[in-house]
């Protein structure tokens, strides 16, 4: 029998973290914790059916809130029940629409809380409950806008300067961990509200590539950035 295996997805009540909890769900296996700010509100999310043999747990996070971030440790220990955690996906996000000499101030911090602070304190919190699964894996979901390698222009800038930040995080986390794997993830450019209409990729092809590339990683992947599409983009 296959052994389980579980999942933490932050930013689960809609876009790619809704797609995420689905996919998981629909394997037998899987336990899923679906963290999202607004648990009454997450219908999409509660309306989800998990596979025989797999379970779907919504838990309350709001990752720009400390105090949240700390209570859902005991949350999520008391799903887990003894077992580790096997993945952690830092996938909960924000982009404000501005550029460098135009941005608000307060947009700027929210992004970084949520984009870069968020991942780190979540990684720092959850590490003993990696330590005790079989994955050791943290996924931080990081956007191509975040690489130097690439003239991304003028736009976006405050999401930009975090997905470059949490590219670093990234990287600083795989060296001071060489016992976990640990990543940065590019989706694509996808259709949800964050991505838009024009987008190319639909959640569902993102989601299945973005998992494809993490069922796969290995050790030697660690602080890799990587595509959903299994490329290693260069920083
Ligand atoms: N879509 C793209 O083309 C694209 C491209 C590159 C990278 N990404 C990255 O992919 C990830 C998911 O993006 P998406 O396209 O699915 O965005 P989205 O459709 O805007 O969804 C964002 C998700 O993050 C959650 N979130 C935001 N702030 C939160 C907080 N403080 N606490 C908990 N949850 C919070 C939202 O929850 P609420 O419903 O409560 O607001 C929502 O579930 C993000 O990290 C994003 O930067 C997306």
């Amino acid at each position: 029998m296959a052994s389980v295996v579980s999942w933490l997805i932050t930013g689960a009540s809609r876009g790619l973290g809704l797609e995420l909890a689905r996919q998981l769900a629909s394997t037998s296996n899987n336990i899923v914790l679906a963290a999202c700010r607004n648990p009454s509100s997450a219908s999409h999310l509660h309306a989800l059916k998990p596979a025989e043999g797999a379970e779907l747990h919504i838990v309350q996070l709001d990752v720009s809130s400390e105090e949240s971030i700390r209570t859902s440790v005991a949350t999520v220990e008391a799903v887990l029940n003894g077992r580790g955690l096997d993945y952690l996906y830092n996938n909960a996000g924000i982009c404000p629409r501005d550029d460098a000499f135009d941005f608000s101030y307060d947009e700027l911090l929210a992004s970084l809380q949520t984009n870069v602070a968020a991942p780190a304190l979540l990684g720092q919190l959850y590490a003993p409950l990696l330590e005790k699964g079989t994955r050791r894996t943290i996924v931080n979901v990081s956007s191509a806008l975040g690489r130097f390698s690439r003239d991304s222009g003028a736009a976006v800038a405050t999401y930009s300067v975090s997905k470059t930040a949490v590219n670093m995080l990234t990287f600083k986390q795989a060296k001071a961990r060489p016992d976990f794997i640990v990543i940065a993830l590019a989706p694509g450019w996808v259709k949800t509200d964050m991505g838009g209409a024009e987008a190319g990729l639909e959640p569902s092809q993102s989601v299945a590539g973005q998992l494809r590339v993490v069922l796969a990683l290995r050790k030697q992947d660690s602080g890799k950035f990587l595509s959903y599409d299994g490329q290693e983009l260069p920083w």
